[in-house]
């Protein structure tokens, strides 16, 4: 054989050996507990034969507690490019099965050089967590790998979506990179999440709790907000990812991408016509409008489980990506709150830095009210939606199906915060507050005054102020609705509307940075 072949027989052995990352006993331990490895997960996520490995070679330089006898080639991180139909993505998968996945200084250098490479080329950068934190033996070099990537990914945030995929442990400061990040996709079961582990806490508080009562999939999802999606199996999360990355472009300065769309433009919806209850109090459901109105009714909906009182996600309209932000009279009856205040704000904001157009629903009475969001702080948190909307410079089309009162009739993409189409049904009520609460203020007097015939002179008033702004025409009037529009042709005219606003250009003042809320 000559020397170059055995250099190439030297090389295919090296790769070999890499690609079994800790070794065979330690991947089945990860089958065992019902995880995937790093490259099986690459393998699934991007487009066949498509990926490309970077520093397969890369080993640690560690000589405490004699890691100078424990290398892995890889360093517990598997790193590179591939695509996802057809568009590149930089991606980055730690690998359990060495050293419990934990970051080391080089483990840390593989993951920033996918990242600078990502911000180069101007592709979105997918992350897959599985790790026991800082590499214990490298001390401080592990903790400023932390911080290098965390550096990193600020300077990214709205320049390339960054997703963050938790298929095992992520903790302790681990949990910044993803908190980081645009979406976190934790899986059921398997992922957890937190800063200070079970028993961290039991020394501290006293408290019991398992890992997956701290940090579990369902608690980010549901109390936490910290996790937008969760899924039951890895493949599951893994299609998630590749469905989310459909929705949105490469960068800030690309426009998503735009599918071919069957389902007609001008289909009407005799149903919406029909749908708001005759009671103002009784409720409907906001899914079933946003089925309607979207192509083929397909609507990816991020952080489904958390503040159900308003519903955002993904969805098309002619083949155009859209974010879309629904109030929901089914629960709490659409009330704005401190967290969907915040859930809403930070979906505004991502759709706003990457380029898609924002539709929003509107049936809001308006700020829940009480000590517990006041002291929570409500004024603070409902300003960040108002922010968020109203330095939005993309296209944003609100309609108005029926309650939109007082300071949430602002926040929620009103005319004045720059919304440049704001259509309303024939059902919308548009006013400072409804009638019971308007009359309450406006008559108390004549009412005690009335004795017998208080509710007489209540339900005279009440009507005189429903006929009054209990409708959309006194804010038409106005000019602060753009059109009524019949509810059956909503798809129709959001469309046009959108694109009409294809070449929209709007930009703020210059400034280093805003002040938002936070
Ligand atoms: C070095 C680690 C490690 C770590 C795990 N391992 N975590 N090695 N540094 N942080 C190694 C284990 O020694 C073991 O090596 C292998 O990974 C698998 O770990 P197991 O414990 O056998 O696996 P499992 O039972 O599944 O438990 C997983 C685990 C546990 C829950 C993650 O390993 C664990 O608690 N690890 C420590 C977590 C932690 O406290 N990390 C530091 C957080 S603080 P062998 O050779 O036996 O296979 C932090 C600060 C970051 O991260 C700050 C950033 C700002």
């Amino acid at each position: 054989m000559s020397i170059q072949l055995e250099k190439v027989k030297e090389l295919i052995q090296l790769r070999e050996k890499a690609r079994l990352g800790g070794g065979e006993k330690r991947i089945e331990s990860q089958h065992l507990k019902g995880k995937y490895t790093a490259r099986e997960r690459l393998a699934m996520l991007l487009d066949e034969g498509s990926f490309e490995e970077f520093d397969m070679f890369v080993e640690h330089r560690c000589h405490n507690f004699g890691m100078e006898n424990t290398k892995f080639l890889g360093d517990g991180v598997v790193t590179g490019y591939g695509t996802i139909e057809g568009r590149l993505v930089y991606v980055f998968a730690q690998d359990f099965t060495v050293s419990g996945g934990s970051l080391s200084e080089m483990h840390a250098a593989k993951i920033c050089k996918v990242m600078d490479q990502a911000m180069k080329m101007g592709a979105p950068l997918i992350g897959i967590n599985d790790s026991g934190g800082a590499r214990i033996q490298e001390g401080i070099n592990a903790l400023a790998g932390y911080a290098e990537i965390f550096q990193r990914n600020i300077l990214a945030s709205g320049v390339i979506p960054q997703i963050s995929g938790i298929f095992g442990p992520c903790a302790g400061g681990a949990v910044y990179s993803p908190a980081l990040t645009d979406f976190n996709i934790m899986t059921q079961g398997t992922s957890y999440m937190f800063l200070t582990g079970p028993k961290v806490v039991k020394t501290v508080t006293g408290e019991d709790v398992t890992q997956e009562q701290l940090g579990g999939a369902s608690v980010h999802t549901t109390k936490s907000g910290v996790a937008h999606f969760s899924a039951q199996t890895e493949e599951d999360a893994v299609q998630l990812i590749q469905k989310l990355f459909s929705y949105i472009p490469q960068n800030n300065l690309e426009e998503p991408p735009v599918y071919k769309s069957n389902d007609p433009i001008d289909r009407l919806e005799d149903g919406l016509n029909d749908i708001i209850p005759d009671s103002a109090n009784k409720p409907y459901d906001m899914y079933e409008v946003i089925g309607a109105v979207v192509d083929n009714g397909e609507f990816l909906e991020v952080h489904a489980d958390y503040a159900k009182n308003i519903i955002v996600g993904f969805a098309r309209f002619n083949g155009q990506s859209v974010g879309i932000v629904a109030n929901q009279p089914k629960f709490l009856a659409g009330v704005l709150d401190i967290n969907a205040s915040r859930k809403a704000a930070r979906f505004v904001r991502f759709c706003d830095a990457f380029n898609i157009s924002i539709v929003s629903l509107v049936d809001v009475p308006g700020f829940l009210p009480g000590t517990g969001q006041e002291y929570g702080g409500v004024i603070t948190h409902g300003a960040k939606l108002l922010y968020a909307y109203g330095e939005a410079t993309v296209p944003k089309v609100t309609v108005t199906l029926r309650k939109s009162y007082g300071g949430a009739h602002i926040v929620m993409s009103c005319k004045q915060l720059r919304g440049d189409i704001n259509y309303a049904w024939p059902s919308a009520e548009i006013a400072v507050m409804g009638a019971d609460g308007a009359v309450e203020v406006l008559y108390s007097k004549e009412i005690k005054d009335a004795g017998e015939k208080a509710a007489e002179v209540m339900i005279e008033k009440k009507d005189e102020y429903n006929n009054l702004f209990a409708n959309p025409y006194n804010a038409a009037r106005y000019g602060y609705i753009d059109d009524v529009i019949e509810p059956k042709n909503t798809r129709f005219r959001v469309i046009r509307a959108l694109q009409q606003l294809q070449t929209k250009k709007l930009t703020n003042p210059p400034k280093k940075h805003d002040n938002l809320p936070l």
